[in-house]
């Protein structure tokens, strides 16, 4: 039994910190993963007798009230799909919000306005934590999104609470990453796509002590190429990190440790409108996507992978021109019996934007976190809770 079904919640409040941290659209839920995959949480502890009180953040209001980033849509979306009412306060802290979480009777639901609307979120004010512990009785953190930040509800207001847990999304969560950060089947192959080389760093060293093969697509492929002394056009670079590419290539080649990097590529000429296949950017055309001999490269190592972790698209997928590279790899991880793990973001939108969800055998609800776990850096927020035992 894990220390959350241990909990004694039955009749007791719990205070629940939640990542709901959900694109919204015109005052309404536009992706609900976040929040579907939190619902096995919450439906426990309803079952369980608790009177459950929501806290999450929604985007990155510092520290002030932004109405467009509320709670309230989120809210609304729990009482229709869950069917019951749902008490929404206006505030996050403070004497009226915690009547609020005094009337709620076994199995009710109440959801506090968005964390970071006050400073003490983020600066972890020790006041602010109290005054949130002052919401339960008990305290569940399921929050596996948030588990990289050092934020008050994350790593504060459990000190203030004698019983508390690690929540099952987050049990599942280590356990998916632990069978690729602790002995993954070989041959282990990572790839990774985005913008910049500078949010991957970590990650790719990580990756290349543990990968066979490591398939680099994305914007950040360019700042790659440059580093090799290729041509890449007007493609987007980062110049000033060039030189760390060189050294995570020559890092790479010493261990044996395949980096590949896109030998085609999808781009748009001076004089062009359209998409174009190219294997050279020169000195003019920008490119969007990983090319098709790329792309079938790539789509056969995965094929004979046992372990995969992908993080970032291959191209500008949201565009449908630039979306074959993603597709490509989204394919070929889906048709693949390798234990396949998708971190972050973009990649899991992409993935499931595709429809290849459920071919895959985890796909994070972290970005960040993800990644911080997959560096071995490990999480301030499992270790404020582990420390007590209670994960
Ligand atoms: C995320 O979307 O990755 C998490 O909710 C954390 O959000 P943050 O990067 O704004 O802290």
């Amino acid at each position: 039994m894990s220390p959350f079904d241990k909990l004694q919640v039955r009749g007791q409040r719990v205070l629940l910190r939640l990542d709901l941290n959900t694109p919204l659209n015109k005052r309404k839920v536009a992706d609900a993963t976040r929040i579907e995959a939190a619902l096995p949480t919450i439906s426990s502890l309803r079952e369980r007798g608790a009177k459950v009180v929501i806290c999450s953040h929604l985007g990155r209001p510092k520290g002030q009230t932004v109405p467009a980033l509320s709670l309230e849509p989120v809210a609304a979306w729990l009482a229709e799909n869950l069917d019951t009412e749902v008490v929404f306060a206006h505030e996050t802290v403070g004497e009226d919000v915690e009547n609020l979480s005094k009337d709620l009777q076994a199995g009710g639901i109440l959801m506090v306005e968005n964390l970071r609307f006050n400073k003490g979120e983020k600066s972890r004010d020790p006041e602010f934590a109290k005054l949130l512990a002052r919401l339960g009785d008990v305290y569940v953190n399921d929050a596996f999104g948030v588990l990289h930040r050092e934020h008050a509800s994350v790593v504060g207001v459990g000190q203030h609470m004698q019983d508390k847990a690690l929540g099952p999304l987050i049990q599942r969560e280590i356990n998916a990453l632990d069978r690729l950060v602790k002995g993954a089947v070989k041959p282990f192959v990572g790839i990774l796509g985005g913008a910049k080389v500078s949010d991957k760093i970590g990650v790719m060293e990580a990756l290349m002590e543990r990968c066979d093969a490591v398939l680099i697509g994305g914007a950040m492929a360019y700042t790659f190429l440059l580093a090799q002394g290729k041509a890449t056009g007007k493609s987007l670079v980062e110049p000033d990190r060039i030189r760390l590419a060189q050294r995570l290539l020559n890092d790479a080649e010493k261990r044996g440790i395949k980096v590949l990097l896109p030998v085609d590529h999808i781009a748009v000429g001076p004089d062009q409108t359209t998409a174009t296949v190219v294997e050279d950017l020169g000195t003019e055309f920008v490119g969007y996507d990983i090319g098709p001999k790329t792309a079938n490269t790539y789509a056969e190592i995965i094929s004979r992978a046992n372990s995969i972790f992908w993080n970032g698209p291959m191209g500008m997928f949201e565009k449908e021109d630039y979306a074959g590279g993603t597709k490509a790899v989204a394919e070929a991880l889906a048709a693949s019996r390798a234990y396949s793990v998708v971190g972050g973001g973009d990649s899991a939108a992409a993935i499931h934007q595709m429809g290849l969800g459920d071919s895959v055998s985890h796909i994070s609800t972290g970005g960040g976190a993800a990644l911080q776990y997959m560096e071995g850096n490990g999480l301030p927020g499992l270790q404020a809770l582990k420390a007590k035992g209670n994960q």
